[in-house]
């Protein structure tokens, strides 16, 4: 069972992100360990009502005695019938905010039975954390979560998000530093959902989120097979990814072509500024399976959208995720890109192109 408490300053952070107006709040923390989120909340809302809930009976009775006045349960939040029979039952409907860093190692990728709306869905324990804490929530309520990567970008939870975003404004706010919490290798992130005053209508999600077209290198660095300069195309790989522009390989291959103007960046690894690179018009390369690259019409185009990006950097850069070196998949970038470009219209009008010339 997970036992990575969060440290006060990473705990102060979290609570930082709330926006709430209610003057008497209720706040609740379902898997609160030693309660360093409540002390958190409590250090910025003292007349706040604290409730907290862990399995362990250690846990809660310690908080039991050094803060009488919080409310306490010591219920399994991933057992419905535990918690119904628990004093939480109490506080469905009846909390601002719920403040979590749920257990998240994931055991033989186990999974938890959850319910949200009419659905059912087998969600990671981080995610079975999120989606148990819904029902307590008050219409204008919010979560803030600490959660791992892999709970925003596996497949597995993908179906619990796509429900969750109908419901709820989901903004991934800031990654956390590595050494957040000692002896995970995790990489986590601080997440905050807002209910949406009017939930989408099912209809607005039918259809996925537009995306623009990249492409994806496919040379395997480990088995790439060099050629002349006549036989094939410099090849492009992550190092030649430096300062905005793509430098010269000198080693050329066979693959597939992609001629600029183009706007290049890594597709795993750490990214940077820097890394986003233009491809002047007329240069014609292959990219290792580690680049990305999104054809553009005109080498303003790809410029504007570098700015684009640049201007909204951590946008961009949270988009590389993964419990290991984080990366960015193909739909993912379509994705971050088409949003930082204004839904995509600023790369097909006049106006934008006049904009930046
Ligand atoms: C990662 S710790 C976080 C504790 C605290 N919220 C913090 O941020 O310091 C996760 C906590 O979840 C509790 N926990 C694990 N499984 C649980 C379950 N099924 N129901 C309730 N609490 C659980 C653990 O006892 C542990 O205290």
């Amino acid at each position: 069972m997970d036992r990575f408490y969060t440290s006060p300053e990473l705990a102060d952070a979290l609570v930082g992100l709330a926006t709430l107006h209610r003057r008497t709040l209720t706040i609740a923390d379902f898997a609160c360990g030693e309660g360093s989120l409540l002390l958190a909340a409590e250090r910025r809302w003292p007349a706040a009502l604290m409730i907290a809930n862990d399995v362990s009976a250690a846990s809660v009775g310690s908080l039991r005695k050094s803060r009488p006045k919080w409310r306490t349960a010591c219920s399994d939040f991933l057992n419905p019938r535990s918690v119904r029979s628990s004093s939480l039952r109490n506080h469905l409907t009846g909390v601002d905010l719920v403040l979590l860093n749920p257990p998240f190692s994931r055991r033989n990728r186990q999974t938890f039975e959850v319910a949200f709306g009419d659905e059912i869905f087998h969600a990671s324990i981080a995610m079975a954390f999120v989606v148990n804490s819904i029902p307590f929530l008050r219409t204008d309520g919010a979560i803030l979560a600490v959660l791992p990567d892999g709970c925003l970008v596996s497949k597995h939870d993908e179906p619990v998000w796509r429900a969750l975003h109908k419901q709820f404004k989901v903004e991934v706010i800031r990654d956390n530093a590595r050494s957040a919490f000692q002896g995970v290798r995790a990489r986590t992130c601080l997440v905050r959902m807002t209910k949406l005053s009017i939930p989408l209508a099912a209809s607005e999600h039918v259809a996925s989120p537009p995306t623009l077209a990249i492409v994806r290198g496919c040379v395997q660095m480990h088995s790439r097979k060099v050629v002349s300069s006549r036989a094939g195309k410099p090849l492009v790989h992550t190092n030649h990814l430096q300062n905005g522009a793509v430098t010269s390989s000198g080693v050329y291959v066979v693959g597939a072509v992609l001629t600029g103007p183009a706007l290049l960046f890594p597709r795993v690894g750490l990214v940077t500024p820097g890394k986003l690179c233009v491809l002047g018009k007329g240069r014609r390369v292959t990219l290792s399976d580690c680049v990305l690259g999104v054809a553009c019409e005109s080498e303003t185009e790809v410029e504007l959208l570098r700015q684009m990006v640049l201007a909204d950097w951590p946008t961009f850069a949270s988009a590389y995720r993964g419990t290991g070196a984080p990366y960015i998949t193909l739909e993912r970038a379509s994705r971050v890109l088409f949003n930082i470009s204004t839904g995509g219209r600023l790369l097909q009008t006049e106006a934008s192109r006049e904009e930046l010339a």
